[in-house]
């Protein structure tokens, strides 16, 4: 589901870059990743955290896809300031990735899969692109924060079919993705990274 107005402006704030920023610093503490690396990232929006990847992991590509054409046109714009970024901008949908199986060594995941109607899809589509042992680093919010009295009247979200944390790693769990100790959770989110198990 595409974000609204209101969201958008905070998805490319400063202060969005800064914890996304912050959130990438974590994310290599937990598990880095070999230079050279293909990434994907869902709902890249505006690009700035594929940015991020970038200057975080040293990847040798990085895949950045969203459902929305005018985040994409953003993204482009931004791109062409960022020197020779191996980007490729892709229209898609994360609960349909337009990928092979296990093509990727990891897979981030900025806070959209609140967004899908059909999250559990998404989480499966991510463990299917996946190489086994490649890395899912996520930053995921829950309904007592997207869906409280004053963001449900502000925000658009799905409002069915909802997780909260024993939901969200369950499915990790369900999908092949071993959960890495050291995630942060509380009751209205988590950041962590879980691991792809070899078949
Ligand atoms: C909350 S914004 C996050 C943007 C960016 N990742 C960030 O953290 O600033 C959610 C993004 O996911 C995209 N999105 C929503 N549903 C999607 C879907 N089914 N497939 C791909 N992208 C989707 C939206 O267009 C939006 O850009």
């Amino acid at each position: 589901m595409k974000v609204n107005w209101p969201e958008r402006l905070w998805v490319n704030s400063p202060v969005r870059k800064l914890v996304q920023q912050r959130e990438a610093r974590f994310f290599s503490k937990l598990h880095p990743l070999a230079p050279g690396a293909h990434c994907l990232e869902i709902g890249c929006g505006c690009g700035v955290g594929a940015n991020i990847i970038y200057q975080t992991f040293s990847p040798g590509t990085i895949h950045a896809i969203d459902l929305d054409e005018n985040m994409l046109h953003a993204a482009k714009r931004k791109k062409a300031a960022w020197d020779s970024i191996p980007l490729h901008l892709v229209a898609a949908d994360a609960q349909k990735l337009p990928f092979p199986d296990k093509c990727f060594d990891a897979v981030f995941n900025y806070g959209i899969i609140h967004h899908l109607e059909d999250w559990q899809s998404g989480i499966g589509e991510i463990s299917r692109v996946l190489r086994g042992n490649g890395v899912f680093y996520f930053e995921e919010i829950y309904p007592p924060l997207y869906a409280n009295f004053l963001f449900r009247r502000i925000l658009v979200h799905p409002r069915e079919n909802r997780f909260h944390g024993p939901q969200f790693r369950g499915a990790l769990s369900d999908a092949g993705l071993g959960l890495l100790e050291g995630y942060r959770e509380s009751r209205f989110a988590i950041v962590g990274a879980a691991v792809k198990n070899t078949e």
